[in-house]
């Protein structure tokens, strides 16, 4: 039988993760977090001190990038076998990730391992170009969104939760996370966008098992027809 693909997109901050995740558990399908990836290289590159684009192109034939699932079914990443999960969760890595993320060598060098695991398996995969580049012919593609502002919200939220005393201000999450977005929809390659047969789901106004309901639904609706 042919593997199921569901593709999830959107903006950075709007829950994709963490619903892609519990969408997978759900229906029993294997969660690809397409961002760890990005990651992994960043943090490899990292290591090599590879800063430059052609630094970064001259590392890539060293490095192979690999998933693996736990019993428990969480995905782990490796560079060139190496365990860097953990390490890839830091904000110097999601800017690396962000600046790796940009050159379309590196684009290329993951897309066929991205490519190859849907073939085999029935896949939650989110991240940015997946409904426009990386699974085109998905069965389900869904397009994550929550406005800028409640975005921001939520994270000003959780960093004074987390460091109270040296949190940013509201307005300056909120200029961080239009640069964000704005970087990421604007980018040259694979840009951030809405596939033309994708759905979209905002989730502002929900809470996460009203998300994941809404999500399950519209999954469930695309695979009947
Ligand atoms: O989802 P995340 O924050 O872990 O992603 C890390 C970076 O990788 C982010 O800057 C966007 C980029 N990315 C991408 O360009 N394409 C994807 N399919 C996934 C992530």
């Amino acid at each position: 039988m042919k593997p199921i693909n569901i593709a999830i997109d959107g903006p950075s901050g709007a829950g994709k993760s963490t619903l892609a995740r519990r969408i997978a558990a759900k229906l029993g399908y294997v969660y690809v977090d397409t961002g760890a990836m990005y990651r992994a290289i960043a943090y490899y590159m990292h290591t090599k001190n590879a800063d430059s684009t052609a630094d970064i192109i001259a590392q890539l034939p060293n490095l192979t990038v690999s998933l693996s699932y736990g019993e428990d079914g969480v995905q782990h990443v490796y560079a060139n076998g190496e365990d860097v999960s953990d390490k890839i969760r830091t904000p110097e890595m999601s800017m690396g990730a962000s600046k790796v993320s940009a050159i379309p060598e590196v684009r290329e060098f993951l897309l066929d391992t991205q490519r190859s695991l849907a073939k085999q398996t029935s896949v939650v995969m989110d991240g940015r170009d997946i409904g426009t580049v990386v699974l085109p012919d998905a069965q389900v593609k869904i397009y994550l969104t929550v406005s800028a502002e409640t975005r921001a919200y939520r994270r000003f939220l959780e960093l004074q939760e987390k460091q109270p005393d040296s949190a940013p201000s509201y307005e300056e999450v909120l200029a961080d996370v239009i640069q964000r977005d704005h970087q990421d929809m604007t980018r040259e390659i694979a840009p951030l966008k809405q596939a033309e047969d994708a759905v979209l789901a905002d989730t502002g106004e929900l809470d996460l098992d009203q998300s994941e309901a809404l999500l399950l639904q519209i999954c469930k609706e695309r695979l009947q027809t």
